[in-house]
């Protein structure tokens, strides 16, 4: 007996989970009713004292309590996901942009038990963010799985990830650099290091939004419910072929594009900087891209590329979306509050290659240059573009996605080239000729075609 009051000890003082008591109980002298009584015990405890002190009830193989928590009467503006950061222990990015994903600083990370950081750039906003992970060789994270979607990108390394729902057969897939893969919504993952080299691969998700929200992390990393809607171990899932591509219709009411979008559906890019993508001049003639949409995901995403000696048209949106080079060379100005970029209060630079990320804040326009001697391709995970769904909350409104096509004389989110700054191309031309790239931009016209 004494021992067994020994192991309630220790399970109070969290030594031990929840799993080893109930174990070590079934095979002790504890009775059901007397097991019941401590594991509901622990569980007012546990989330009792975190919620006091402004934390999330952090557990990962609790119950949710059973009875109501009550909360400091005091407790003020505590945000959950900022709470959730401090709890994981890992370096976190906060800047306006990162110069290269692929040599930021990750450390020993618990819950994955690999590396990692987190990323909580300024124009994430706590509607999108992300993280970093690398794993050794020989490696794998500890699985997991959470109620928020992510679109990974594999910054370098190959292996594979492995996917599966309760009760469900395991599914893996297999990549390298440059692809993308989007864990289903709360299906388990594990991703492995197959390679004789680290893997580094970035996550972009709505971590933020879901955190926020529910402020339980037992409920949102450790939730049964599984969504047959989006997944249901379809052996085609992550399919790679060409089959994927899709012409997707739309229709004046439905999408800025009315002659439809070029869309890849599937929840696997092999390769994001070579997949095939579609001209679509609304945001400049030499301009390219691919819809993806992913994993039936609420959050979508798409890839764009920019011509040599080009620069798109500057447009603004709400916040989160999280651009991600692929490659090429260049930079990307954002500005708040007026057309004309110089006369902004608030400018920032960002001057990207392969590797970088960065996130325009709310509402601020914001123009990418292509000033480099080889094409330039991003990846855009975001709430806006022609995906499956849109959330109004954080698509529409004051925060709208929308009309990022349509010119600011209009009521719209886009500068056309010939009511831009002239300050734009003199700094554009500039740039240019320290690298010796040819201009193909027209005075006010846009580029040559
Ligand atoms: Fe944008």
């Amino acid at each position: 007996m004494k021992d067994m009051k020994d192991w309630i000890g220790k399970f109070f003082r969290g030594s031990i989970s929840r799993r080893e008591f109930v174990e070590r109980a079934a095979t002790g002298s504890l009775g059901l009713l007397s097991t019941m009584a401590v594991l509901e015990k622990q569980s007012l405890v546990a989330g009792r004292s975190s919620l006091v002190k402004g934390r999330l009830p952090v557990t990962s193989d609790q119950r949710p309590p059973t009875k109501r928590v009550r909360h400091d009467p005091d407790q003020t503006n505590v945000n959950p996901y900022e709470a959730w950061l401090k709890e994981e222990g890992i370096p976190v990015y906060r800047d306006y942009h990162i110069t290269d994903l692929r040599a930021a600083e990750v450390k020993p990370w618990k819950r994955l038990g690999v590396l990692g950081a987190h990323i909580d750039l300024v124009g994430g906003e706590g509607v999108n963010a992300g993280y970093l992970c690398e794993i050794p060789p020989g490696a794998a994270t500890t699985p997991q799985r959470y109620l928020f979607e992510e679109v990974i990108y594999i910054l370098s390394g190959e292996g594979e990830s492995v996917v599966w729902t309760p009760g469900g057969s395991k599914q893996s897939v297999k990549w390298q650099a440059g692809a993308v893969i989007s864990p289903p919504l709360n299906v388990w993952r594990q991703h492995v290091n197959r390679g004789k080299t680290p893997v580094r691969f970035l996550s972009m998700n709505n971590a933020p939004v879901v955190i926020d929200l529910f402020h339980n992390a037992d409920f949102v990393f450790n939730n049964d419910f599984a969504f047959r809607d989006r997944y249901n171990g379809e052996p085609d899932y992550f399919s790679a072929g060409p089959e994927n591509f899709h012409h997707k219709r739309t229709t004046p009411e439905n999408s800025e594009i009315a002659r439809g979008v070029h869309t890849w559906d599937s929840g696997f890019v092999p390769d994001a900087r070579s997949i095939g993508l579609a001209v679509v001049k609304e945001r400049g003639e030499a301009n390219s891209r691919v819809e993806l949409q992913l994993a039936e995901n609420t959050m979508q995403a798409h890839i764009s590329e920019f011509d040599v000696g080009t620069y798109k048209k500057a447009h603004r949106h709400g916040p989160g979306s999280h651009v991600v080079m692929l490659n090429g060379r260049g930079y990307t100005l954002m500005w708040k509050d007026t057309i004309k970029y110089s006369e902004s209060k608030t400018q920032v630079r960002v001057d990207w290659q392969e590797g970088s990320l960065f996130v325009p804040p709310d509402g601020w326009f914001h123009q990418h240059f292509n000033a480099g001697p080889e094409p330039a391709r991003y990846l855009a995970p975001t709430w806006g573009g022609d995906g499956k769904w849109f959330m109004r909350a954080l698509g529409g409104g004051g925060r709208t996605h929308r009309l990022g096509k349509t010119s600011t004389r209009k009521g719209g989110n886009l500068i056309e080239y010939e009511d831009e700054d002239p300050t734009i191309k003199e700094i554009f031309e500039a740039e240019l000729r320290k690298s010796g790239v040819k201009s193909r931009m027209r005075s006010n016209k846009g580029e040559e075609s």
